[in-house]
């Protein structure tokens, strides 16, 4: 039996979206479905709750594993968020809350379907496409990017000190980098021990191809404005990010739209796991939640 994704901040999201049993409600990250089924248990059949996941394995995890729960006002959908204008366009309503859990699931790192997200996967591939549909691998961007475009992918979207040499090895040793434990490797050879802390070495290379294998940071922008857009009045954002960079573009956006009078900042103080979640699940421990409410 697969382990299941455990859903992060889960009550304190609950709480934030402020369920009405009647209202119509947006989880734009599917995943393994934890915040959406519970959402879904708290609608009558008035309410509406619409899912969303670029991942097509995770879609069909769920309609598998919730298989008794699919009901006639639960809709699921692949597409990537940054398009959810198009998702929205046949509801006659206004989403009251919209929910974004970012990243991917820990069911995605440890059953990937040959994707190679993970750098605990040696033999997988470096595929890391979230959408299979998408036409360019993680493999691809080590081919085609030169040595310079390369660094600037570590240095910005991994903020790794190293990112120079790293890029420099990668396109010496490239026919020879095929899956991820062929890179793992040479991050280890080229990083220096004393740069190698407890956490893998080679973190922070694969979030900065995950990112932009996916367009991560662009789709979450995006995703955010539309977001706003389409939220009833008093209708609430919640975003649950993972990483700095993904938190500095949630903080940015909400502040402006704080500083135009057009929403209510609803976590003045972010919302961050107990350390009781913590022990639990300590995939949760950098999970950081803010909220806004639109006025
Ligand atoms: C952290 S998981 C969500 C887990 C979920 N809340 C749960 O409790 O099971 C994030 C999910 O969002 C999806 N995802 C990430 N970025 C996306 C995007 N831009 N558009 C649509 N889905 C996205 C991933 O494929 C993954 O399944």
């Amino acid at each position: 039996m697969e382990k299941i994704h455990i859903p992060v901040l889960l009550s304190e999201t609950l709480n934030y979206l402020n369920i009405k049993d009647d209202g119509f409600y947006i989880d734009c990250t599917l995943g393994d479905g934890g915040h959406s089924i519970e959402i879904l248990k708290r609608l009558n059949p008035k309410g509406n709750l619409l899912s969303i996941d670029q991942d097509q394995y995770a879609i069909d995890f769920v309609k598998l594993f919730y298989k008794d729960f699919l009901a006639t006002n639960w809709e699921i959908v692949k597409s990537n968020f940054s398009k959810i204008d198009s998702c929205v366009e046949k509801y006659s309503r206004k989403p009251d809350g919209i929910l974004m859990d970012l990243g991917l699931s820990s069911r995605q790192l440890e059953n990937s379907h040959n994707r190679g997200f993970s750098y605990q996967q040696d033999s997988e591939p470096l595929d890391m496409r979230m959408d299979t549909q998408l036409g360019v691998s993680a493999k691809d961007l080590l081919i085609v990017l030169p040595e310079k475009e390369l660094t600037a992918l570590f240095l910005r979207y991994g903020e790794e000190k190293y990112a120079n040499k790293i890029a420099k090895a990668i396109k010496k040793e490239i026919t020879n980098i095929n899956t991820v434990g062929d890179l793992t490797r040479l991050v280890y050879r080229v990083v220096p021990a004393a740069h190698q802390s407890s956490k893998n070495p080679s973190r922070r290379v694969f979030q900065a191809l995950r990112i932009v294998v996916n367009d991560e940071l662009d789709s979450l922008q995006t995703g955010l404005e539309k977001s706003f857009k389409f939220l009833n009045s008093k209708g609430r954002l919640c975003v649950i990010s993972f990483h700095s960079l993904e938190d500095r573009i949630v903080k940015k956006y909400f502040n402006n739209l704080v500083e135009s009078g057009q929403v209510q900042l609803l976590t003045k103080e972010i919302i961050a796991p107990t350390d009781q979640e913590v022990r639990s699940n300590p995939r949760s421990a950098s999970a950081k939640l803010r909220v806004i409410e639109k006025i």
